[in-house]
């Protein structure tokens, strides 16, 4: 059989080369060669798309079947995918290394099993072994479950077409190969290649498909960039592996929004759904501390509840620290400068930290007037009941306070919690409802906020 030829072009500007070079000619830009296929007129033929004989039709005209899910039966899952997996659908779940996501593909490969028939695991990083060994920590020894330790893409396919599961997942596709490539797994020419063949075996057969990818130091999704405009969800699993929660977003959604988050617990038993997050990210909240302050913020059409710390102590090299984990530096810095040039807080010769307990990423405005006032309470060394009052608000430049969304549900969900008391914006006020069931405190202005805790 003859080899297939590559060539390498630079993803910024195009310019191709038969050579792999380490800075491209055409843009002098470092390290953007990327190994691509010559493609020949027999691939081309292979798309699924060219071959059909498709005409162009009438919009009204085309029978929009729905899109027909299957029932994960993780809620936490089919939540972040939209309601369930869709058929045919292409999924790349990505994750820095140990996070867990051989963990959760085998549990919801186990549980469709059960529920829909034949599901087959295809690894290229761990042997049957290793899985089973895996599968009988977690529990996920379903009947219909097929493991195959395999990374060759045709052998793959052609057990497919012997199986016909009716959901496939790919652990990972950086150890996938085609044969007629030269490159070796992993390469851009490999991953785009094998991607492209599962698409069209995928949405051929109709099967979802799920993919591992692994992900650069940097923590973006190692490989192409094209890889992420041809599947249809691409899922990313975080959290601090230190710590043993673990929430699943979706960074791209064809069938559903990509603002709902899936948390997660590690445990020995694998992975447990989570579905009232704010205990447990409020779950070591002590009575009163300087620094700490409960906010709220809704991820989808989910509340959540998570506390803030902020740490501010005089600066001792030449120049302030300002370091914020879970929040946007650059709104911290804004906060930061509205708190001195408003409020005449001396912030200048001050390091500052932020952090966010639980290692959620806090999106969003809502947060703002927390922010500032688990800084001022730390500044001012002024406890704060942190059990009792929460404070949500969006602070503006002017130091007033702006309202935000979603704030109903967001008062409900501290009324569960237990919280008694909740510092907004004033604004806010007439759209709630009189029995919210916790003392609302409306305020105008940051200051106000902060007379607020002085008392
Ligand atoms: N016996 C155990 N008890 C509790 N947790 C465990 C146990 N064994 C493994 N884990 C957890 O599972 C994680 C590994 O999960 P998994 O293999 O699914 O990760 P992964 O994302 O697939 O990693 P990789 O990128 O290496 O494939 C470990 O980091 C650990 O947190
Ligand atoms: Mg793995």
């Amino acid at each position: 059989m003859s080899k297939i030829k590559t060539k390498f072009i630079c993803r910024e500007c195009g310019y191709e080369s038969p050579k792999w070079l380490g800075r491209c000619m055409g843009c002098n830009q470092w390290n953007t060669m990327e190994e691509e296929l010559v493609q020949s007129k027999r691939d081309f033929k292979r798309s699924p798309t060219m071959t059909s004989n498709n005409r162009p039709q009438k919009i009204k005209k085309v029978v929009s079947g729905g899109h027909e899910r299957y029932d994960t039966d993780i809620n936490e899952l089919n939540r972040v995918l939209g309601g369930g997996l869709v058929k045919g659908s292409l999924t790349l779940i990505s994750g820095e290394p140990g996070i867990g996501k051989s963990t959760l593909i085998l549990q919801a490969s186990s549980k469709i099993a059960e529920k829909y028939g034949t599901v087959l695991y295809v690894s290229g990083e761990e042997s049957e072994e290793q899985i089973k060994m895996r599968a009988e920590r977690l529990d996920a020894l379903a009947e219909e479950l097929y493991i195959l330790s395999e990374t060759n893409i045709d052998l793959i396919e052609k057990y497919i077409d012997e199986l016909e599961p009716v959901f496939l997942l790919v652990d990972s596709v950086q150890t996938l190969y085609k044969d007629d490539l030269t490159s070796a797994p992993g390469s851009v020419s490999q991953v785009k290649e094998c991607v492209n063949n599962l698409m069209r075996i995928g949405k051929s057969k109709d099967i979802p498909i799920f993919i591992v990818a692994h992900v650069t130091k940097q923590g973006e999704l190692a490989g192409p960039r094209v890889l992420e405009h041809m599947v249809d969800t691409v899922l990313h699993f975080e959290g601090e592996r230190t710590q043993e929660f673990r929430i699943l977003r979706a960074l791209k959604n064809r069938f559903g929004t990509t603002s709902e988050i899936g948390v997660f617990e590690m445990r020995e038993e694998g992975l447990v759904q989570v579905s009232n997050p704010s205990a447990i990210f409020l779950d070591s909240l002590s009575e009163k501390a300087e620094g700490s302050i409960v906010v709220s913020t809704v991820e989808g059409t989910r509340p959540l509840l998570v506390e803030i710390q902020a740490l501010v102590t005089p600066t001792t090299a030449g120049f302030p620290r300002r370091t914020a984990v879970g929040i946007d530096l650059n709104r911290l810095n804004l906060i930061i400068a509205v708190l001195e040039k408003k409020i005449g807080l001396p912030l200048m010769n001050q390091d500052i930290y932020i952090n966010v307990v639980g290692g959620l990423k806090l999106e969003g405005t809502s947060s703002d007037l927390g922010v500032a006032m688990a800084i001022f309470s730390s500044m001012q060394s002024i406890p704060l009941s942190s059990r009792e009052i929460l404070a949500i608000g969006e602070i503006s430049l002017t130091g007033d306070l702006r309202p935000v969304s979603y704030m109903e549900r967001m008062i409900k969900e501290a009324h569960k919690m237990g919280f008694k008391t909740c510092i907004m914006p004033d604004k806010n006020i007439p759209k709630i409802k009189k029995d919210v069931g916790l003392e609302i405190k409306g305020v105008r202005r940051l200051r106000d906020a902060l007379e607020l805790i002085m008392k």
